[in-house]
């Protein structure tokens, strides 16, 4: 008799997630007016010209692509970080493309060698490949408030001692769901406070250039290697950046990993070993990208229209945003307080009625019950179509019943 297979050994991985929504996608799409599905953060808007004009002209590439990038991407890389992050210093050491950021969110706990025994903190409400890439290298997941002081945070028995290290700390500024930003300060607070405990600290940027409020709207959000924020010293620090959103690459897969060269020489070991190669004409393509600052401005000039009508049709509807929502991709919706509580999936039934499609809070965490998501990445049109139906007398009695 044949024995049982020893593989696939289950990861305790959680159900994706996306799953969940396609009765609500179903229910919208009967909408007369067509859907509009502002539950996922993909980009709509097209691919800059001069990008696709520099991946086309690097179509010609039979030959390996270097896991580390052209000389040209990673100076490129370099110049970027310098001019729009306010990071200095970086050489050739501190830097390497990835095949966008979810890959390299999901693998780093296992690339940096994290496993059983190592806790991985990470924001409340999270995109949840934080949880996700502790749990694939075997380590414990653990949600900690990150707008706090490091010292209020809520850890497990045990946490810190040799058995049980504090091995990584995801940040995430501006966050996803929650558009909450991390000042200097208090990056500053979580730099020391993890260098302590010998911590790694993982920063996941890939919202830096949409900042609405204030002082975001005009001063730069930092990054986790802003000097005023490391003082001085990358060690034990990492920053990951996608060009996704702010140039619509989400296609491309081009995205980089900055900060400490020990970590990234052992992150870069691993993609060798592994054919992590971002392929040549998204390198060439990456490197114009980074290089031009326009198209990032007018793409942000998009996603500011599109926020402030969905800001207004959304309060109209009796909807409210969390107050220290101040940039990123996302309204952070609820109902205001005093109103009778509500599941978040009972929210995306409401907004499922107006043809609209939001991701559940629960998706975050349990930081997002009672909350819904909403992308602003709709097309003009479609984001028009929302503000219409949210400023109907049919979405106030959905929403104030
Ligand atoms: C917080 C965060 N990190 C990483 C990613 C992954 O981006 P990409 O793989 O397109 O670079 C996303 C995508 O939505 C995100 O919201």
């Amino acid at each position: 008799m044949d024995r049982p297979r020893a593989l696939p050994r289950p990861l305790a991985l959680p159900d994706f997630p996306w799953d969940a929504l396609a009765p609500y996608r179903a229910r919208a799409a009967e909408h007369p007016g067509g859907v509009v599905d502002l539950a996922v953060g993909t980009p709509v808007d097209d691919t800059p010209t001069i990008v696709r004009e520099a991946l086309a002209a690097a179509a010609n590439a039979p030959g390996y692509p270097a896991a580390v990038g052209t000389p040209a991407l990673r100076g490129a890389i370099i110049d970027w970080a310098a001019r729009r992050r306010g990071v200095t210093g970086l050489t050739d050491a501190h830097v390497i493309p990835t095949i966008g950021s979810k890959e390299s969110v999901a693998l780093l706990p296992l690339h940096l060698g994290a496993g059983p025994g190592d806790l991985v903190l990470h924001p409340r409400a999270a995109y949840p490949t934080y949880d996700v890439g502790a749990r694939i290298a075997g380590a414990t997941p653990i949600p900690v408030d990150t707008d706090a002081d490091p010292a209020t945070w809520d850890l497990p028995d045990g946490a810190g001692t040799p058995d049980r290290p504090i091995a990584m700390i995801w940040l995430n500024s501006p966050g996803n769901p929650d558009g909450h930003v991390l000042g200097v300060d208090q990056l500053a607070r979580i730099v020391t406070w993890a260098r302590e405990r010998g911590a790694v600290v993982a920063s996941d940027e890939c919202y830096a250039e949409l900042g609405w409020e204030a002082p975001w709207d005009s001063e730069a959000i930092p990054s986790l290697l802003d000097p005023r924020a490391t003082g001085g010293d990358m060690s034990g620090l990492l920053a990951l950046y996608s060009l996704s959103k702010q140039s619509n690459l989400a296609g491309y897969r081009a995205a980089l990993l900055a900060g400490d060269p020990v970590l990234v020489g052992a992150v870069t070991e691993i993609r060798k070993h592994t054919g992590m190669l971002p392929p040549a004409p998204v390198q060439a393509a990456m490197a114009t990208a980074l290089a031009d600052d326009a198209h990032v401005a007018a793409q942000r000039e998009a996603y500011r229209a599109r926020r402030e009508a969905l800001v207004e049709a959304t309060a109209v509807a009796g909807l409210v945003g969390d107050p220290a929502s101040v940039a990123g991709l996302y309204l952070w919706l609820g109902l205001p307080e005093g109103a009778a509580a509500r599941g978040s999936y009972e929210l995306v039934g409401a907004f499922a009625e107006l043809g609209i499609v939001v991701a559940p809070g629960d998706f975050y965490g349990e930081a997002g019950a009672g909350r819904v998501r909403m992308s602003l990445t709709g097309t003009d049109e479609r984001v028009a179509a929302a503000c219409e139906r949210l400023r109907s007398p049919h979405a106030a009695a959905l929403f104030r019943p």
